[in-house]
């Protein structure tokens, strides 16, 4: 069997190569970049192409039994401009079943999957654990504090090896056809309890200071966030709908093995936060 992914050298692709290669390591993986000198896992083929230009695409799909899809092109995550044209390319190359890596808003990706023959799985993670490196890193190395809205706010966030984990089983074995599955971890947190447990894994007590919304924006604004970015911060923290802080059963009953916890991926990434 050979798997195409896409968004391969992403937070959520890496993780889809690395639970496949341990679900099946005989599986052929091909991965899909805009860079010809990406850096891969040993063994994985790089297919050169660019969703947002469907012409790029035809050698990546050639071969290709499963794909793992991203529905975005570029670096602000705009929606893919001619879907239709990737689908109906892997849909003639022979991808039989794909899953799908849901954003912040469905798109055409979505909808001409569906409409494909292609058995496909829509994949609904919630707020990733690895967001706290691009958001708190830099703050806890410094001055050892948190700085931020909502303190009470909760949230089911979830482990990118568990989407990848969710993703492969599903890529290899399918059963899911047609179905949205949403994934979390396996507890759900308060921003409070979080900094205690990052404090834990490191070894170093964390002081939280909660911020007004207004402060927030003032020092979002100061770190070069556009005004698209900070509202949608806003919405998804201060009113994190009822999926984000919900615990759901999908890791464990798709997987077989337990959601890893926030403790788990602060132990992992210790070392970034001293
Ligand atoms: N962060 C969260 O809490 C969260 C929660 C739920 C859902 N999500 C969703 O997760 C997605 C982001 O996933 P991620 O964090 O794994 O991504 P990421 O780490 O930001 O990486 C982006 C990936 O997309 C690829 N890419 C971008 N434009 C491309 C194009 N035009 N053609 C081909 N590949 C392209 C990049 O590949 P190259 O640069 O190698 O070409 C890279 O592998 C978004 O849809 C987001 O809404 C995020």
């Amino acid at each position: 069997m050979r798997i195409l992914i896409t968004g391969a050298t992403g937070t959520v692709g890496r993780n889809v190569i690395e639970q496949l290669r341990a679900l099946d390591p005989g599986v052929e993986l091909r991965a899909l970049s805009r860079n010809p000198d990406a850096a891969l896992p040993e063994g994985v083929e790089l297919a050169v192409g660019d969703l947002a230009a469907p012409e790029t695409l035809a050698e990546a799909f050639k071969g290709v039994d499963a794909a793992h899809f991203i529905n975005f092109a570029g670096d602000q995550y705009a929606p893919l401009p001619d879907a239709g044209a990737v689908v109906a390319l892997a849909e003639a190359a022979g991808v039989r079943r794909a899953t799908v890596l849901g954003g912040r808003a469905e798109g055409d990706l979505e909808q001409a999957l569906a409409a494909s023959g292609v058995e496909t799985t829509f994949l609904h993670p919630v707020e990733f654990m690895s967001n706290t490196l691009m958001w708190w890193a830099a703050a806890v190395k410094a001055e050892g504090a948190i700085r931020e809205p909502f303190g009470d706010r909760v949230s089911a966030m979830v482990h990118p090896a568990d989407i990848g984990a969710v993703a492969a089983k599903v890529l290899l074995d399918g059963g899911y056809d047609g179905r949205s599955l949403v994934i979390t971890g396996p507890e759900a947190v308060t921003v409070q309890e979080k900094v205690r447990l990052l404090g834990e894994a490191i070894g170093r007590e964390l002081a939280f200071v909660e911020l007004t919304v207004e402060e927030a924006h003032a020092k979002w604004r100061g770190e070069g966030m556009g005004d698209d970015m900070i509202a949608f911060l806003t919405e998804a923290l201060g009113n994190t709908p009822e999926e984000g802080k919900t615990v759901a059963p999908t890791v464990e009953q798709v997987t077989g093995r337990k959601a890893r916890g926030f403790a788990e991926w602060a132990a992992e990434h210790a070392e970034a936060f001293r």
